[in-house]
């Protein structure tokens, strides 16, 4: 997965106007840039975490760190990011942190299904499409309840499917999970969420908001094919070919953002 980030970021954060994550549009007449919608799912979550002055809050899998940037530009609180990519990691300690921003943010290598931090160490946490790659989602989500101190809360902005897909269809998300890295869950959020020892407290289905963005993240890709070099190109070229089935044609692919509180 590090390798996969390795690699990749870059494209991804052309196409997604300088974020790794979905855009959000309140309407078809909202006429925002891919940057400003991009940022505006970050200010979703942001609002959604409420953080107070002074708080410590953990980035799972932060990408490379323009989340963090953002909200420590508008909240006092302290941020530790984390991420198995060492590109994006490098990337996001070496972003300008004006002295005179409000908060602070820090990054570094780990893995969140074996997240390295003491109990109770974060008032809240965030996970923006960093989920969907980790297989044993229990245990990321597990650690995250057991680093939160009472009361926290977790934000959780990512992809599922909801409902069974038909055979010839299940196949082919095969494929695209395994060059996506994905395994998607919405369905069981609540009951994994439960396991872990945390409250579900709300639940948005913002797909309609979302999807305007794949269009551009395909060109992307698309392009990327244009001028890379051998198998760079060759990965493009089916990350475009599975992404215009995957997140256009498939209706059981839903984008939430989910917030739970650990009582
Ligand atoms: C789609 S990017 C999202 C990045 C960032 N949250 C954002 O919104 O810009 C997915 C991120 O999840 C991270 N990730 C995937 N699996 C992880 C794991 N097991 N532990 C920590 N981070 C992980 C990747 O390294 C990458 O930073």
């Amino acid at each position: 997965m590090g390798t996969f980030y390795d690699r990749h970021t870059d494209v991804y954060d052309r196409a997604l106007g300088g974020n790794i994550h979905v855009g959000y549009w309140d309407d078809e007449a909202d006429e925002s840039s891919m940057r400003e919608a991009t940022d505006r799912l970050t200010d979703l979550v942001a609002e959604r975490l409420a953080p107070s002055e002074g708080q410590h809050l953990l980035d799972v899998g932060c990408g490379h760190g323009s989340t963090a940037a953002r909200i420590i530009a508008h909240h006092a609180v302290k941020i530790i990011g984390i991420s198995v990519s060492d590109y994006q990691v490098n990337l996001a300690n070496s972003r300008p942190q004006p002295p005179d921003l409000p908060g602070e943010a820090t990054f570094r290598l780990a893995d969140a299904m074996e997240n390295p931090f003491p109990d109770d160490t974060f008032d809240g946490a965030y996970a923006i499409e960093s989920l969907m790659h980790m297989k044993d989602k229990a245990a990321a989500l597990g650690h995250i309840a057991r680093v939160l101190r009472p009361g926290g809360r977790l934000v959780i902005a990512e992809h599922g499917l909801e409902g069974e897909l038909n055979g010839l269809d299940a196949a082919r998300m095969a494929d695209a999970y395994a060059y996506f890295k994905f395994s998607l869950s919405t369905d069981r959020y609540g009951e994994l969420l439960r396991e872990a020892g945390l409250r579900l407290v709300d639940h948005t289905d913002i797909t309609r908001n979302v999807e305007r963005c794949y269009d551009s993240m395909i060109r992307g890709w698309r392009d990327a094919a244009r001028k890379g070099d051998g198998e760079a190109a060759g990965d493009w070229e089916t990350a475009a070919d599975l992404g215009e089935w995957f997140f256009c044609k498939v209706p059981q692919l839903r984008y939430g953002l989910l917030t739970a509180v650990r009582p």
